[in-house]
């Protein structure tokens, strides 16, 4: 029997790594969808795209057990125009091009994971969030708005669409811990600005596993937010770091000192500031176990 082929766009990056190991290690074919196509002896085959338009790497679409959407500029810079413009056209961009592709196969993919971002509901203080909450009207509420706007418009009607709204991952080798783990080990893990404002974070592990649950599951159908059902705030995440990487105090960082630090970074104070209280509802309604529910042990596996 032929291997089953997943193609993963944008599927070089921090996500796409740990689930193309899962889905390789599994007896998968991957296929990442990159725009510098590097030679791997790991069992991932890295084929050339531009994110935009149409090639070559169409045909490995062309009867793919899956295809799963990672592509987009990293948040974690400056939100200036110019960048912002790229966050949003990588994004949309690649959507738009994925659909095109799958309208021209004689095989299209049975399912297409998308990934999308909390970010959708801007700031949500302390109201907790379900897949039915309303759009935010943030900048990156309104990039997450026109990136699932696309998917939404992509006429594929062999190939069911599912919609992750993913997140703070927290994993090796990306994301926001390895930095934040540095600075807590200078000691400066305090909490950011009030430390009120909560922070939906997941395990990339169990990331892993929801994609691995969507593209199984031929019920799974539509938005679902890819989060720990634990969310807690900044402060109480900050002290289960300082906790687990032994340094049991640090001074708090206070909003000016956050939007000063962030400029330095080249990064944007407000990813620290906002508040996002998201609850995993559909998964959790499907069933779908969480190895990682709480955040301490999420640490402790993460951090030594
Ligand atoms: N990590 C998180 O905590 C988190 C949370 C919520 C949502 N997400 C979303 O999940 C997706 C994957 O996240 P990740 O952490 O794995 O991101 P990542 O490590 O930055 O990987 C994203 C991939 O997108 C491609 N890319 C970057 N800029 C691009 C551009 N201008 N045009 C076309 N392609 C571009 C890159 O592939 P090549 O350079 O190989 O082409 C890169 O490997 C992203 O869309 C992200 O917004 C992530």
């Amino acid at each position: 029997m032929s291997k089953k082929r997943i193609v993963i766009a944008g599927g070089s990056g921090f996500i796409g790594s740990a689930l193309a190991d899962e889905l390789v290690g599994r007896g998968g074919e991957v296929i990442v969808l990159t725009r510098r196509a590097r030679r791997r002896n790991d069992g991932v085959r890295e084929v050339v795209w531009d994110g935009e338009h149409a090639g070559d790497w169409i045909q490995f679409l062309d009867g793919a057990e899956a295809v799963v959407n990672l592509t987009g500029k990293s948040i974690n810079c400056r939100h200036t125009p110019e960048n912002l413009r790229e966050i949003i056209s990588s994004r949309v961009n690649s959507v738009n091009a994925l659909a095109a592709a799958i309208g021209q196969l004689k095989i299209p993919p049975r399912v297409w994971v998308q990934a999308s971002a909390t970010g959708f509901y801007g700031d949500t203080k302390d109201n907790v969030c379900d897949e039915n909450s309303p759009a935010g009207n943030d900048a990156l509420a309104g990039i997450c708005q026109q990136w699932e706007a696309a998917c939404a418009a992509a006429t594929v009607p062999q190939t069911r669409k599912v919609i992750l709204r993913i997140g703070f991952v927290l994993g090796h080798g990306g994301g926001a811990l390895p930095v934040l783990s540095k600075l807590t080990k200078l000691f400066l893990g305090g909490a950011v600005g009030n430390g009120r404002q909560f922070i939906s974070w997941i395990h990339l592990a169990d990331l892993v596993r929801m994609f691995d649950a969507v593209m199984a599951d031929e019920k799974l159908v539509g938005t679902f937010n890819a989060v720990a059902p634990n969310p807690v705030t900044n402060a109480e995440f900050m002290r289960e770091l300082r906790r687990v990487l032994d340094r049991p105090w640090s001074p708090p960082a206070p909003e000016f000192a956050v939007k000063m630090g962030s400029r330095f970074l080249g990064s944007e104070a407000s990813l620290a500031l906002v508040s996002q209280r998201c609850a995993p509802k559909r998964f959790q309604a499907a069933g779908v176990i969480f190895n990682f529910p709480e955040l301490r042990p999420a640490l402790e596996n993460l951090c030594w």
